[in-house]
Order: structure tokens, then sequence, then C-alpha cells
């Protein structure tokens, strides 16, 4: 069935088509260049950009797959969650193409997607992971959201361990931009670290294993806001050591450059890929599932899947890289198997910015 998905929930402007689980076309804009300055999405920027984005965006992933409008057989777009604004224009575009086309159309979950996009193939790159049978551990990191579930089918989707304050994604962009590594933080350090010694500095790995107030035990729980504090007191550690050394420069200036912000940076990603891991191999060991499908633009990191890769016992799909970060590929995905099955949305569906599903209530 021939899926146009269509994504709008932050920064890319995205637009894809897949049939039968393979991507025909898939265009990503991003607007990062339009955010680096502020170092975040600013939410009403965005919404603008995609209002003057969208067609050509569609229009671009329609004539990469050799498509016209009338050749599409259903629509996908992302109805949840993320910035209200951005995620309105995708829907209303989707909807107004849906009508005029008289093609059905799905709302469908963002989350739900990222976890869905390690089993599309892309059209003329060869032969990728097999699929996993269900269940599944999912993986899901992107920048706001964390979570470690456990996953029966592609709609069925339940959290194990979450975030109890910021995603790892959040942790990555945050460090970077108090370190002026760059923006978005996520690729940054990655690439910083590459050359960096991840032992240099020993960072905080908070244990959550302890029984909640609610008396029960959170073994897959994890935070990031004890390690990204700590990264940040470094970086007053390296003001007070240069002042004290006269090193020159106000007080404000001196970030470290060169070798030392490259074992930051390796040090910072080692401890923070390893507080996720910890609660997946606990996951994998309680549960007995040995099967990990990662999602989200945390995906694409290179420590966290050269760790997962040389680990014994666990077997771990990641999407192709460019189906890691948002994508419309991964909506019209997940799309496709909704509308195979005969789900609708109607034309007065709307967006929301937040789901309770990937939500653990936190005792
Ligand atoms: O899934 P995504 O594109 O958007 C959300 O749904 O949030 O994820 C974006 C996040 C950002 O925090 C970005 O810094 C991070 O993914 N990211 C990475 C890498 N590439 C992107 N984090 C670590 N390593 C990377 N290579
Ligand atoms: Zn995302």
């Amino acid at each position: 069935m021939k899926v146009l998905g269509i994504e709008t929930s932050c920064d890319e402007c995205a637009a894809a088509v897949v049939d039968k689980g393979i991507v025909l076309s898939n265009v990503v804009a991003t607007q990062i260049p339009f955010h680096a300055k502020y170092q975040g999405v600013v939410p009403e920027i965005a919404s603008r950009m995609h209002v003057r984005w969208i067609y050509g965006v569609v229009d671009r992933a329609l004539k990469d797959g050799g498509l016209r409008p009338e050749d599409l057989e259903g629509l996908a777009v992302t109805a949840h969650p993320g910035l209200l604004g951005s995620l309105l224009v995708g829907l209303h575009f989707a909807k107004a193409f849906a009508w005029a086309r008289n093609i059905p159309y799905i709302g469908v979950d963002h989350l739900l997607a990222h976890l869905y996009a390690a089993r599309l193939h892309i059209k003329g790159a060869g032969d990728s992971a097999a699929y996993p049978d269900y269940p599944f551990l999912g993986l899901l990191v992107s920048g706001g959201h964390s979570a470690i579930c456990r996953v029966d089918d592609f709609d069925r989707v339940s959290v194990l361990g979450t975030t109890i304050d910021d995603a790892v994604g959040e942790a990555f962009d945050k460090v970077a931009k108090f370190y002026g590594f760059g923006y978005p933080g996520g690729i940054a350090i990655d690439t910083l670290a590459q050359t960096g010694d991840s032992g240099a500095f020993k960072f905080p790995m908070p244990n959550l294993y302890k029984k909640g107030r609610d008396g029960k035990d959170h073994p897959y729980d994890f935070s990031y806001s004890g390690l990204k504090t700590a990264v940040v007191n470094q970086l007053e550690q390296f003001r007070v050591k240069k002042a004290e050394a006269g090193s020159g420069g106000p007080p404000e200036t001196p970030a470290p450059s060169g070798a030392e912000a490259a074992d930051i940076a390796a040090s910072f990603q080692k401890t923070a890929i390893d507080i996720l891991l910890r609660g997946l191999f606990r996951a994998a060991a309680d549960t007995g599932i040995s099967t990990v499908v990662a999602g989200g633009g945390v995906a694409a990191n290179s420590y966290l899947r050269a760790r997962l890769a040389g680990e014994r016992g666990l077997q771990t799909i990641f999407p192709p890289l460019q189906l890691c970060g948002d994508n419309g590929a991964m909506v019209a995905g997940i799309g496709e198997r909704y509308l195979l099955r005969g789900d609708r949305s109607s034309l007065s569906q709307t967006a929301s910015a937040r789901v309770r599903a990937f939500r653990k209530p936190y005792p």
C-alpha cells in the first residue's frame, strides 16, 4: 500500500513514501540553522518554517519516489507528541490532502513510529537486518523521551523503565550547550568523543534500584539530572583552575578545548550511555527477552552502537542511520500497518503535545 508519511513534530519538516515496508523516498528538511543561534528549538519559528516548507517537502518526496499524488493509497501523519504548533501544520496538511484525494489517513504516535523505524528497508540499500519477532525490548532514545519498553506488537508497548527527569538526548544537548561544543549536541559530542579518553573523568551513575514511595522497585528507571550537574560543575573547576593559574582572560571564557574537550565529551558520553545500558541489561535478564530494537535520534550514537554490537547474549537491531532522527518514513511505515488493518482517523482528529503511553508515573 503506497502510504505518504508526514512528520512535523519538532524541527524537521519531513515526508516519505513507503510501500510494503520499503522506503521509496525519504525527504528531511532540517531547520537546524534557524534554531542554532538560540541553541534550542524555538516553537514559533518551527511552526512557521513548517508552513513554508511542507508543500515543497511533500512534492519532493513524491517526485523522488517516482509517484504522482493519485498513486497514493493512504496517508499517515504524526499527531502526538511534539510541539503543538508544529504538529498542527503536518496534521492539517495531511487532512486536506486525504480529503482532496479521497484516500484514508491516520494520525500516529511519534514514539511508536521511532520504535517502528528499524523494521523498514530502504529501497536499493541492500539487505538490512531481519525483522525481529515480537516480543522484543524497545530502547527509545530521543531528545524528548527515553524509555526501555516491552514491545508486543507495532501498537502494543508497555514502558518498563523511563527517565525520571531529562531525556538522554536532552542531556547531550544541554552539556554541549554549556561547553559550547555545538548544536545540536548529540552529534557534536559523538564526534568530539572519537578522539577523547572516556576514562579521563569519572561522572556519577545514579542508582535508582531502590524502593519508590509506592513500595515497589523501579529497577529500570534512570536519571540524567545528576550527571548533567556533575559535568557542568566540572566546567566550573576548569574555570577556577585557569583563573588560579593566571592563564589570562575573564573567568567566563575558558571552556576546555582540544584534548581536554574531547576527554569531557568521551567521559560524559560513556556515562550517559552506560546509565541506559544498565537498565536495559537488567530488563533483558529479568524478562528473558534477548532481542532489542532501538529507535530515536540517540540510536545514531556510535558508542551506543559499538557497545551493543559487542554485547554477547543480546541481539540489537538499529534503524538505518537516516531513520534514527525524525523522518517521514517511520510515520508512513507504521501508518501502513494501521491502514492495512482498517484503522482510520477522522477529519476532526486533533494533535496533542503529550502522550501518556510513554510516561511511567514515578511515585
Ligand atoms: O528523535 P529525535 O530526532 O527527535 C526527538 O524526537 O526528540 O532526537 C533528537 C535527539 C537530540 O537530542 C540529538 O542531540 C540526539 O537525538 N542525537 C544524538 C546523536 N544524533 C542525534 N545523541 C547522541 N549521539 C548522536 N550521534
Ligand atoms: Zn523523534
